[in-house]
């Protein structure tokens, strides 16, 4: 467990009194009149994912839909599921101002706690910084995204392994910067935490990546990514 993790682990049990519903929580984040993210893909995930044969895609917290509108735009026939109505508005609004091929860039409003996808029915499943300040049960949507891949196909996930300079200015609850219920891992700890079976799915990348990034609300700072791909090889 790293320091981030354990001492969001203290502060979980301290905020317990003051939940707050996953659905209402980020509709308030996205309440604004303006985006909350760039719009523009992941660097890591659009290196990782460069140069594969385009096919089936789902982004697994898509926001306002950044990644899946440039997977759509490399090919892919690229889905995109958020439980905010509101990033999903925005999302479908960003890509319709997009020419992009008919159905190449959907968006569907889902609760990836009761997410159960058809098995073997996706080649890419991506998620980029998938974590929330409240209840969200990360570790079972990623197994069942793993289970979701085609045979050879790669699930690409993009995480925060220390919280975003930004996430300072979230901190409404006193809860730190990333909140009662946020798990910040490597992307070793990551592969431990999912525990996929080795005689199915592989771990092909699970390292740290250093970049420089825009946040939220015009914010800038140098952030530490966790990279981990895992490929179904049966
Ligand atoms: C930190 S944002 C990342 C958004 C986007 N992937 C990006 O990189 O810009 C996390 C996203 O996860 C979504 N989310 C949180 N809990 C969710 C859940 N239970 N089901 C579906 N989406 C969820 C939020 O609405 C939010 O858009």
């Amino acid at each position: 467990m790293t320091a981030s993790s354990a001492w969001s682990t203290d502060r979980r049990r301290d905020a317990m009194s003051s939940e707050e519903s996953p659905l209402a929580h980020w509709e308030q984040r996205y309440a604004g009149a303006e985006p909350v993210w760039s719009g523009r893909v992941n660097p890591t995930l659009a290196a990782a994912v460069a140069g594969l044969p385009p096919g089936r895609s789902v982004d697994l917290g898509c926001g306002e839909g950044g990644d899946v509108i440039w997977l759509a735009q490399q090919g892919w026939q690229a889905l995109g599921l958020d439980l905010s109505p509101t990033a999903v508005a925005r999302a479908r609004e960003a890509a319709s101002a997009r020419e992009l091929g008919p159905g190449s860039a959907r968006f569907e409003q889902c609760d990836l706690s009761a997410w159960e996808p058809d098995e073997a029915s996706y080649d890419l499943v991506t998620a980029s910084f998938l974590h929330s300040r409240v209840a969200l049960d990360r570790t079972r949507i990623l197994r069942r995204a793993a289970r979701a891949l085609a045979p050879e196909g790669l699930l690409v996930i993009v995480s925060h392994a220390a919280p975003p300079p930004w996430a300072l200015a979230h901190d409404h609850e006193g809860t730190g910067p990333t909140g009662p219920h946020e798990q910040m891992l490597t992307a070793q700890e990551e592969a431990d935490e999912i525990a996929l079976d080795p005689s199915a799915w592989a771990v092909e990348v699970a390292e740290q990546r250093e970049r420089e990034a825009d946040g939220p609300d015009g914010q800038h700072g140098h952030l530490e990514d966790s990279l981990l791909i895992v490929r179904r090889t049966a």
